[in-house]
């Protein structure tokens, strides 16, 4: 599909066409991946109706501080105005005046200035300079353009488009209380890395929602991880053999609601959420090479139960959480063909400053090394003129959601038209037996 060139608009209904045409449960036509005009669709109509998280809490300790980072393809300033929790902000970094950046790097202040004339904002986004404006200016309208924003339990996201985005509240009061439990609030970030991955998005998502690939394609994440014998193969006696794992396990650590998790599967206009527990397996206390500890309990265990939960945060956030340290995934679409992946590893804030953090990023960073690669060569196949969709098979469930749920989406975005037939997450609560035990993420 492409722009035509005389407007520069996209040809919207060879876009429906295209997904009118998708097989169900196969993977997407190939322009899906390649197209600078579906990805221009996309972020017109799809990025903007996501909240995705943009910091960590501690990235802004105090009243003035702030940090620059990308949302989507936009950059924004995030802000603490005030010592509450949700005192939070988030402003385009554009000049009121004439438009320049404002903020280059993370720093701290009583106000934002614009290095360009020197304009100064306060934290709340009020133009502060008034004396050179013209008279007939108003400076009231002049302060900085906000960004959707909400901090909870530790987390702040924002996103882009206050119209279009969903109630935020309902995953914020669903989820507090879990994150404060596994003491998301109460931590501070000891590694951070990107993994700028050429690949689309859906591609880099796909993946990061189905563990087939994790027999062949990480072979440390499959020995430590218990799960795979569900999630990596279809064998009936490993499955018993891990169902009979899961029970004991929850026969000790209780069922409480903690263990117990949540899922909201949401749709276009509720925002998706999940916190799901499992054993990490074979007697391991955490996510580690040898099973033992890295750091400091967190949320005020006193024990490891050797659990981890995997939280999903709208559709782009996750959240892995062993009992004594957290990794946090943040999907960041940077065009038709690349994808930033940044991970953000993090300890209870008090542990020991010597902690090691080679032992803490271990499990996570080698299986992102690897699904960069594995990743970018699905993404080099997918541009040759062979390329044909294939077919999703039962262990890449979650994809084959992702994929229809992503498809409807873009439909009802571009027609108008609610697509009754392909509701969210329909077809996989009717597939799979379990589907909270489909839910996890992450998943691999
Ligand atoms: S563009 Fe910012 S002060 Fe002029
Ligand atoms: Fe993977």
């Amino acid at each position: 599909m492409q722009a035509s060139a005389d407007r520069g608009a996209i040809d919207r209904n060879a876009f429906v066409r295209l997904i009118d045409d998708h097989r169900p449960n196969w993977s997407l036509q190939q322009e899906f991946y390649l197209d600078p005009a579906i990805f221009a669709l996309e972020r017109e109509l799809w990025f903007p109706r996501q909240w995705v998280i943009v910091a960590h809490a501690s990235e802004l300790p105090e009243k003035g501080r702030y940090i620059v980072r990308k949302l989507f393809d936009e950059e924004i300033i995030v802000v603490r105005f005030g010592d509450g929790e949700d005192d939070i902000a988030a402003y385009y970094n554009v000049c009121t005046h004439r438009g320049s950046r404002i903020c280059t790097k993370d720093g701290r202040g009583r106000l934002l200035v614009c290095p360009y004339h020197a304009w100064s904002f306060r934290l709340t986004g009020e133009l502060q300079t008034r004396q050179d404006l013209p008279e007939d200016v108003d400076p009231e309208t002049l302060g900085l353009q906000k960004v959707p924003t909400r901090a909870f339990g530790g987390l702040v996201l924002c996103g882009l488009d206050p119209a279009g985005l969903p109630d935020i509240e309902p995953v914020a009061s669903g989820l507090t209380g879990l994150l404060r439990e596994h003491g998301v609030d109460n931590a501070r970030i000891v590694a951070r890395k990107s993994y700028p991955t050429m690949a689309n998005w859906k591609l880099v998502l796909e993946n990061f929602l189905e563990c087939y690939h994790c027999r062949p394609a990480h072979p440390e994440y499959f020995r430590v991880n218990g799960h795979v014998k569900v999630t990596a193969m279809r064998d009936e006696g490993q499955a018993a053999a891990w169902q009979e794992e899961v029970e004991a396990w929850h026969s000790v650590i209780g069922d409480a609601e903690f263990n117990k998790g949540v899922w909201e599967p949401g749709g276009l206009d509720t925002m998706p959420f999940a916190m799901h527990r499992k054993p990490i397996g074979s007697g391991r206390s955490t996510l580690s090479d040898d099973g033992g500890p890295v750091s400091r309990l967190m949320g005020g265990r006193t024990g490891y139960d050797g659990g981890e939960s995997g939280f999903r945060i709208g559709r782009l956030s996750f959240l892995s959480a062993p009992n004594d340290y957290l990794t946090m995934f943040q999907m960041i679409p940077r065009s038709a063909g690349e994808t930033d992946v940044i991970l953000t590893w993090l300890v209870d804030k008090d542990a020991d400053a010597n902690v090691e953090t080679d032992k803490v990023s271990w499990m996570w960073d080698v299986t992102t090394v690897q699904d960069k690669i594995i990743t970018e060569d699905n993404a080099t196949g997918i541009a040759s003129r062979a390329y044909r969709p294939g077919p999703y098979t039962p262990l890449e469930s979650q994809t084959a959601f992702f994929i229809e749920t992503y498809l409807s989406q873009m439909r009802t975005l571009v027609t108008g038209e609610r697509s009754e037939a392909k509701s969210d997450w329909e077809a996989p609560l009717q597939l799979f037996a379990s589907p909270k035990a489909a839910c996890a993420a992450p998943r691999h």
